[in-house]
């Protein structure tokens, strides 16, 4: 059922200086940034051959990402992207096998503009798992 890794996010402090931290060292090509007030935070894409990198500053008083980096204050992995061809199957499969689906499951749109869900990580190994579909 999975396809590619769409990206693996990184939750970061502060997102300009993450931008200008990846360009002045490895001289990445970033994205603009984007502005998702849905899902609470600010993000940029570092655009890799194989993959991307989702650099994620929390946006609003109620983002998701603000209780991670209240524990990891310099920012960390926080979570991993498969793309999926059919998401409203992967999510039929994964509630039938007792998975947890963060909110109500319903399919949101991500920062590409397709339909997102996360799977909370007590499901698998202590990892946020998000799936888009492709
Ligand atoms: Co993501």
């Amino acid at each position: 059922m999975l396809e590619k890794v769409n990206h693996i996010a990184i939750a970061v402090p502060n997102l300009s200086e993450s931008i200008s931290n990846y360009k002045n060292n490895f001289n990445c090509v970033i994205s603009k940034i984007i502005k998702l007030p849905i899902h609470g935070v600010t993000t940029a894409f570092i655009n890799l051959p194989n993959t991307n990198i989702e650099l994620l500053e929390p946006l609003g008083y109620n983002s998701p990402i603000k209780k991670f980096l209240d524990k990891h204050k310099n920012g960390g992995i926080h979570h991993i992207c498969y793309e999926v061809k059919d998401i409203d199957e992967a999510v039929k499969r994964l509630l039938k096998n007792k998975c947890k689906i963060l909110g109500d499951g319903i399919p949101r749109e991500g920062a590409h503009g397709k339909p997102v869900i996360f799977i909370h990580p007590a499901s698998f190994n202590g990892t946020l798992i998000e799936l888009e579909q492709i």
